[in-house]
């Protein structure tokens, strides 16, 4: 049975298995949730990033955590958000999907998603957590003995908010 968790925390400190990365193609750090996971990782993930070779937006790859106390990060490539009809909504689909799948893959029983695309990118919150939920419970009715737990970690209290008000909505 799987537990989902919505909290409001610093990811870096999150103990879970595998932490997933909203990063760029470029896989080399940036801002934001990718600035603060390559500070607390330390420079052996940068050492590591460089020779994934990037990765295209809506993938994932992973590496050890490092500094981190989660044993895996799983880097995902969110869309930018460019008004709503370029893919956007299949591409973050796929980079919840590609991160549970290589989480599943490489044995993490528990996994946290920050909130995608909604930073830098430009994506609407609102929207943003419906399509992280809705592809999040599509795969673990897939693959329902895949995690124990799944966190959806905010940064924002609206974001809290938003993940909440799905989770009372999930039938019991
Ligand atoms: N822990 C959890 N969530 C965080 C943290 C943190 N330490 N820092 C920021 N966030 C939240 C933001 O508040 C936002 O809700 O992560 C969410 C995603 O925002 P960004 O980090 O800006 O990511 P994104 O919108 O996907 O843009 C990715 O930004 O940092 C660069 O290299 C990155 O180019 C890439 C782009």
């Amino acid at each position: 049975m799987t537990s989902f968790i919505a909290l409001q925390t610093d990811i870096t400190t999150l103990k879970a298995d595998a932490v997933v990365n909203a990063a760029n193609r470029t896989l080399l750090g940036g801002g934001g949730v990718d600035g603060a996971i390559h500070r607390a990782a330390g420079p052996r993930l940068l050492q590591a990033c460089r020779a994934l070779g990037g990765c295209e937006t809506g993938q994932s790859k992973i590496t050890l955590g490092y500094g981190l106390p989660a044993k895996w990060i799983i880097h995902t490539v969110g869309p930018v958000w460019r008004g709503g009809k370029h893919g956007e909504e299949q591409l973050l689909s796929s980079c919840y999907t590609t991160a549970l799948a290589l989480g599943r893959q490489y044995g993490a029983k528990s996994i946290a998603f920050p909130c995608i695309s909604t930073g830098v990118y430009g994506y609407p919150q609102k929207p943003a957590a419906q399509t992280a939920f809705k592809s999040v419970m599509r795969f673990v009715r897939q693959y329902p003995e895949a995690f124990d737990a799944i966190y959806f970690v905010c940064f924002l209290p609206e974001d809290l908010a938003l993940y909440n008000e799905l989770l009372e909505q999930m039938p019991c």
